[in-house]
């Protein structure tokens, strides 16, 4: 049983809380605070299938099982950290604030394309992408990559796109789509922000 401890919370969303794990500071576990297990157990069968396929793991931390927890059920995964040591913030976070963004405008604008690329390469299916999910992880001071947190996987009733490439590539390219236009939304405020999504339109 995991000793879970509130010193160790990293991050907390609608649903859960992620904690480092006691054991190992490269490792997570997220506990379900609201709701049910559904979440924690639907996304532990869509990894299953991510690593059936042999996906490569650069921009999705990877999945390693369920784990008794103090405070219930946790999901362990990978915990993305920048190369000097601390948990990497949000894609959220660097867009916040216009000065953040604009220092790593050139590395947040490589790592928006090869994330798109990624997700159609793996076909890496995603509910709505929400920049609150994704983490910009810092390589060095210039580049680093975005990973994928949370919301990994196809709710549709019937997910049809999981067993055809054509309609997987179909449905990522749209939640891609309407990933920019709500960043555009959201962040009007912030110049740097919309040269980001003009730049990634431009490019096609
Ligand atoms: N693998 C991870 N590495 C580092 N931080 C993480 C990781 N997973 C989640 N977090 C942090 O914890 C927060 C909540 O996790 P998340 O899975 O999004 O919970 P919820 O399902 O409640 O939205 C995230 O917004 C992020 O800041
Ligand atoms: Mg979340």
């Amino acid at each position: 049983m995991l000793e879970l401890d509130t010193h160790a919370l990293i991050g907390k969303g609608l649903h859960r809380e992620c904690y480092v794990h006691p054991d190992d500071p490269a490792l997570c576990v997220k506990v379900v605070v609201s709701g049910s297990l559904d979440e924690n157990r639907r996304e532990a069968r869509y990894y299953a299938g991510l690593a059936r396929r042999g996906i490569c793991w650069d921009m999705l931390p990877r999945f390693h099982g369920l784990e008794q927890t103090t405070l219930g059920e946790g999901a362990v995964f990978d915990l993305i950290r920048d190369y000097d040591g601390p948990v990497s913030h949000t894609l959220a976070h660097y867009l916040a604030s216009r000065e953040l963004t604009e220092r790593h405008a050139a590395g947040l604008g490589r790592a928006l394309d090869e994330l798109e690329s990624y997700l159609l390469e793996n076909r890496i299916i995603t509910m709505t992408l929400k920049p609150k999910n994704i983490l910009f992880q810092q390589h060095n001071a210039a580049t680093g990559s975005l990973v994928i947190v949370d919301n990994i996987g196809n709710s549709d009733f019937i997910p049809l796109a999981n067993h055809s490439r054509w309609l997987a590539r179909r449905k990522i390219r749209r939640k891609w789509r309407r990933f920019e236009r709500d960043l555009g939304r959201a962040y009007r405020h912030n110049p740097a922000a919309l040269a980001l999504l003009a730049l990634d339109q431009g490019a096609g």
